[in-house]
């Protein structure tokens, strides 16, 4: 199949705002592949930390993301032979994928990594700027939202339930300073793509919202 006639579904949205979940589940009822683009974001920053990389050299760093070895095998994450699914969603990690990933360069970097994604049947695609600057063409764009009180409470019980200590004052600050970087940065800033449903998912389970995103493409064409 030409990759350009391989569906997209675009999935974006702030941080917690439940896509990692939504997206997946999206693509396990369609049998499509999975991206988490943030993944990718975090890869690099995990290396940077392990490598005490400066985190203001922006050619460093986007050579550290041109050059990661990593693959995605069922539901681990592995970076140069190390699973590494638990260690990138660490809070330290997130947030310095955040920092990094304002720098042209790192994202430039990582763009062949997540264009290789699109394969068929079709992949569900969870980020940022999917919708907006990596699959402009996707056939649905979804941006997922919620207020800060329910992300940073998601946030919370996802972490506990990890059985890592959490501080929901902590947790609604970081999370309110990662929308500020990601929302306001110059490049790829996190909008709702021209064209994008906005779900707001306060008060929707994922089961309701994966059943809305459904829907969406189940309407598309007819
Ligand atoms: O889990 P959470 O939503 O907090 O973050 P993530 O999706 O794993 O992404 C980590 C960070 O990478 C985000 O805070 C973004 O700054 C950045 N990111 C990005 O810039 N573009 C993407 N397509 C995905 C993530």
């Amino acid at each position: 199949m030409v990759t350009s006639v391989i569906p997209v579904i675009a999935i974006d949205g702030p941080t917690a705002s439940g896509k990692g979940t939504v997206a997946h589940r999206v693509a396990d009822k369609l049998g499509f592949h999975y991206l988490d683009s943030g993944a990718l974001y975090r890869l690099t920053a995990l290396s940077a930390i392990r490598r005490g990389t400066d985190l203001n050299d922006e050619h460093a760093l986007a050579k550290l993301a041109e050059h990661l070895q990593c693959s995605f095998q069922g539901g681990d994450i592995i970076l140069s032979h190390e699973n590494v699914t638990e260690a990138i969603r660490a809070e330290e990690v997130g947030n310095t994928a955040s920092k990094i990933a304002t720098f042209h360069a790192v994202r430039h970097a990582l763009l062949g990594l997540q264009l290789g994604f699109r394969k068929a049947p079709g992949v569900v695609a969870d980020g940022r700027d999917m919708g907006s600057v990596i699959f402009p063409n996707a056939v649905l764009k979804v941006f997922l939202t919620a207020s800060v009180a329910a992300r940073a409470e998601r946030r919370y019980k996802q972490l506990i339930g990890k059985g890592i200590s959490a501080n929901m004052e902590d947790l609604l600050m970081d999370l309110q300073a990662r929308d500020d970087r990601d929302t306001n940065r110059t490049i790829a800033p996190l909008v709702p793509a021209e064209g994008a449903h906005v779900l707001d998912t306060s008060n929707l389970t994922a089961d309701e919202a994966v059943a809305q995103v459904l829907q969406w493409y189940a309407a598309i064409g007819k």
